[in-house]
């Protein structure tokens, strides 16, 4: 069992996670409870947690579908509908049950009702586990944008059970690695080293601990992202564009796997900018394709990657600034890149997977 301290609030990690949040629970006196989660984690993680925290059998269960689909303004209109026709009053306590979907939405859904209730994560996939239910980033995507909308605003605690992880698929398992990826190769290159050098994957909690740790200690330093805290998003600047110019498409191209194109275009252009030797970048090429499986991005959503970008709440006055790496497991913040570096990374890219 771990414990690491964030920013008023403690996050627990281990097999005793439920039973801390047992007792979390017993010392506040939350006027309600209203849990949120999806059709999978309301049909595999509820039970489980009712069964640890028998106080919670008399909370709202709020359900939303599952999927990136769900985090729009649409649904936080539903769920405050429901917490308003539920009389839910400011001591309530919301309760996301779920991935960085749920989290996402539900933090964000929280953060503004009634100007802030308090609320915990549960996260129930593996990057909710190591990634989005740490760091108290919340929101929603808006105007064919990711994350447009949001706020910046910690849990009352975090319980993270990796037991949840038994029932969570293959390819949402390695969704939430490719995030663990990265922390590692931006603060850690000891633990991307044995990463990189494990076959299968042991020890998944303390892998998660030590991911937890790390972000953990980033945003402490940053908590609203000025500075050091834009280091999390290597990888993430490519990767929410190419996301971005899907939102209103059918693809099925998870966060993580975005990022990890993201990762490497973005690896590349750190070559090229000369922050990291060519051997380094085929060191990372080389582990994220024996790892990961990659998809090609197709030419024709180009220009509405390089478009998206434009948008994105990390380009100022048009200039485009990325975390690029500094180093391995060092990453520099806010260097200028341009849209031409970008689209032939991606050309790039594509010609690294075939
Ligand atoms: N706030 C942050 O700091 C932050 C960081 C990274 C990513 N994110 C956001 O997180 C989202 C992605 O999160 P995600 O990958 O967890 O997606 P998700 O919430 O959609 O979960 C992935 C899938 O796994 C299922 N699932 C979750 N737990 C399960 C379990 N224990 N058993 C069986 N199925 C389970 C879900 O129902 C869903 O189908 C994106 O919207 C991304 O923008 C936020």
């Amino acid at each position: 069992m771990y414990q690491v301290n964030s920013i008023g609030h403690k996050i627990e990690i281990g097999k005793k996670a439920l039973n801390k949040l047992s007792a979390f629970l017993k010392t506040k006196d939350h006027s309600k409870y209203f849990i949120l989660c999806d059709e999978n984690t309301l049909k595999f993680c509820l039970p489980v947690l009712v069964n640890h925290c028998k106080i919670l059998e008399k909370a709202e269960i709020i359900e939303i579908e599952s999927g990136e689909a769900s985090k729009n303004i649409d649904l936080c209109i539903q769920v405050w509908a429901t917490l308003i026709e539920c009389n839910a009053d400011k001591n309530c306590l919301f309760i996301n049950l779920g991935g960085g979907v749920v989290s996402d939405l539900g933090g964000f859904v929280a953060s503004v009702y009634k100007r802030g209730i308090d609320f915990i994560n549960i996260p129930t996939s593996l990057l909710a586990m190591a990634d989005a239910g740490i760091g108290g980033k919340t929101g929603i995507d808006f105007a064919g944008i990711k994350n447009s909308i949001g706020s910046i605003i910690q849990p009352k605690g975090v319980f993270v059970f990796p037991q949840f992880l038994d029932t969570l698929p293959q390819d949402q398992f390695d969704n939430g690695l490719s995030e663990i990826y990265k922390i590692a190769l931006i603060s850690d290159i000891a633990f991307w080293k044995k990463l990189a050098s494990q076959k299968g994957l042991s020890g998944v909690e303390e892998i998660i601990y030590r991911s937890i740790v790390l972000k953990n200690s980033i945003v402490k330093k940053d908590p609203f992202e000025k500075n050091i805290r834009r280091s999390l998003n290597f990888g993430h600047t490519i990767g929410h564009a190419i996301e971005s110019s899907l939102l209103k498409t059918k693809s099925e191209l998870l966060h993580g796997e975005a990022v990890l194109i993201g990762m490497i275009c973005e690896s590349l252009i750190s070559m090229q900018k000369k922050l990291i030797t060519k051997k380094e970048f085929l060191e990372i090429l080389n582990t994220l394709l024996e790892r990961f499986i990659f998809l090609p991005v197709q030419s024709s959503y180009f220009e509405a990657i390089l478009q998206a970008l434009a948008n994105d709440k990390k380009t100022n006055k048009g200039v485009i600034r990325c975390a690029l790496l500094n180093g391995m497991g060092k990453c520099k913040i806010n260097v200028s890149v341009n849209l031409k570096q970008v689209k032939d990374s991606l050309e790039l890219y594509n010609s690294f997977i075939k």
